[in-house]
């Protein structure tokens, strides 16, 4: 028997059917609400409100339970690989050697971008943020792609399109790094993996030869699978809302990244660098810093805290803090914000005020320490949150496609003036 529930509005009895999701998540379907009772409802925020059905990505904020198509974060850091951890979350399932190997080798084979694409990066200023340029790249695809604007395109066209935002994603996030710091750009090279490669395009100098650590490499992989979804965050959201307009992949995912920009979202883990270097250049005082975070006529806030799904801890977390540890073990880095970082959490954590609400480290926390020591510098650390973020993005928008799901159009609760005469100043007619 279906699950229903009941609501009293003025005296009338309205039933409404429940959905329940695989992993016993219940949500009341309010569809046919405005129609039924002329009610809408509000959830500013979207704090309660769910905006689909999706198979991709189940996470739970009480228990800390983070799974890209029932496989548990935890497992996949640890044993998978990006390209592996992207084609599951992308066609639902891991893939075989074979299917895995062909899309990495589709993926190789699409690396460099049109040589046009120069004349619209040598159009940004070396000031322009690399998420600006990022997103400007991307969404440019539609003009060397214009098939791609076809809503209707048959799946290996989709399939195409998968690659190449799969493949140019380093290249252009790479080349807005150079154009920010004015070197010259670097082609992929084709012989090297998926971050070995983007780490030359990154770092390589003109007639040097450039070796990507292994270990930078490693820690690199690890942390692109572990920004790899999360479900209808702000970025995913727009992506999928973006889509539901029929929009094509690259102007879908180029929203994405641009809402992906915001500090209260992937900008944090850039905001959090400069939160803890200020801490230290003020003499470490982290209870004056904790107190600011607190004050509420004080607009700072403890930058890669807080969390609007993980109400325990973010899995992602303490996966990327034991990271942390690791990599600059293995890179032998002594990093004072790490030190500073680490006493941060310790006493925010028995501070009454975080507890009461909630607050705990986020995946952003930690990450900036990471991507620092693998000489990463501080504007690109949102880009590289939007690298990761990509197979996610993909799949969230072919999963919507593949529903066939609506165009998003949320309703509102008028606050404005009512009918007003107008009288004109002077007459408009001359
Ligand atoms: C990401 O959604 C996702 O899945 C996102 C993400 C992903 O993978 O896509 O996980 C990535 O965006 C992680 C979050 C990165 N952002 C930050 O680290 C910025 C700092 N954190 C916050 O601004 C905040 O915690 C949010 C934005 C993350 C969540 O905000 P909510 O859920 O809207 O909570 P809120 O702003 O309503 O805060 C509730 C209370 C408020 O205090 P009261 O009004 O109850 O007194 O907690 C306080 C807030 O002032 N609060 C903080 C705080 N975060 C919340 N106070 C101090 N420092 C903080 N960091």
């Amino acid at each position: 028997m279906a699950k229903t529930v009941e609501l009293i509005i003025e005296g009338k009895s309205y039933t409404l059917p429940v959905i329940e999701g695989s992993e016993n998540e219940m949500a009341i379907d309010i569809s046919d609400l405005r129609d039924q009772t002329g009610y809408i409802t509000m959830d500013i925020g979207y704090k309660n409100t769910g905006s689909t059905k999706s198979a991709i990505t189940f996470l739970d904020g009480e228990t800390g339970i983070l799974r890209y198509r029932g496989y548990a974060i935890e497992e996949l850091a640890e044993k998978s690989n990006f390209l592996e951890v992207s084609y599951l979350l992308i066609f639902g399932e891991l893939p075989t050697q074979e299917q895995l190997a062909k899309f990495t080798h589709d993926i190789t084979t699409h690396t460099l971008v049109h040589e046009d694409v120069k004349k619209i990066l040598d159009g940004f200023p070396s000031s322009a943020h690399p998420m600006g340029v990022l997103s400007s790249l991307f969404c440019a695809q539609t003009a060397f792609y214009p098939e791609s604007l076809n809503p209707n395109r048959p799946a290996d066209g989709v399939y195409l399109s998968i690659v190449r935002s799969m493949a140019k994603m380093p290249t252009f996030a790479a080349w807005s790094y150079k154009n920010n710091v004015g070197h010259p750009v670097n082609y992929p090279d084709n012989k090297l993996d998926y971050c070995a490669r983007f780490m030359k395009m990154m770092f390589a100098l003109p007639a040097e030869d450039y070796e990507t650590d292994p270990v930078i490499a490693d820690a690199l992989d690890k942390l692109l699978i572990l920004h790899a979804d999360h479900e209808q965050n702000c970025s995913t959201s727009t992506v999928r809302i973006v889509g539901s307009s029929k929009a094509s992949i690259y102007s879908s995912i180029s929203a994405g990244i641009n809402a992906l920009w915001g500090p209260l979202h992937g900008g944090a883990n850039q905001e959090v660098i400069v939160m803890l270097e200020a801490i230290k250049n003020d003499g470490g005082n982290i209870d004056k810093w904790i107190a600011k975070a607190k004050d509420k006529n004080d607009p700072f806030r403890l930058m890669g805290f807080g969390h609007r799904v993980y109400k325990n801890f973010d899995p992602r977390a303490k996966i990327i803090k034991k990271a942390a540890d690791d990599v600059l073990g293995k890179l032998g880095i002594n990093d004072p914000v790490l030190e500073i970082a680490q006493k941060l959490e310790e006493i925010a954590l028995k501070d009454p005020y975080f507890v009461e609400r909630k607050l705990y480290p986020n995946v952003d926390f930690y990450s900036g320490i990471i991507y620092r020591a693998l000489g990463i510098p501080v504007d690109m650390f949102t880009v590289m949150f939007a690298m990761g973020r990509l197979p996610g993005w993909i799949a969230q928008w072919r999963e919507l496609r593949a529903n066939n799901e609506p165009i998003g159009r949320p309703r509102q609760i008028y606050t404005g003036s009512k009918l007003k005469p107008y009288t004109a100043i002077a007459s408009r007619k001359a």
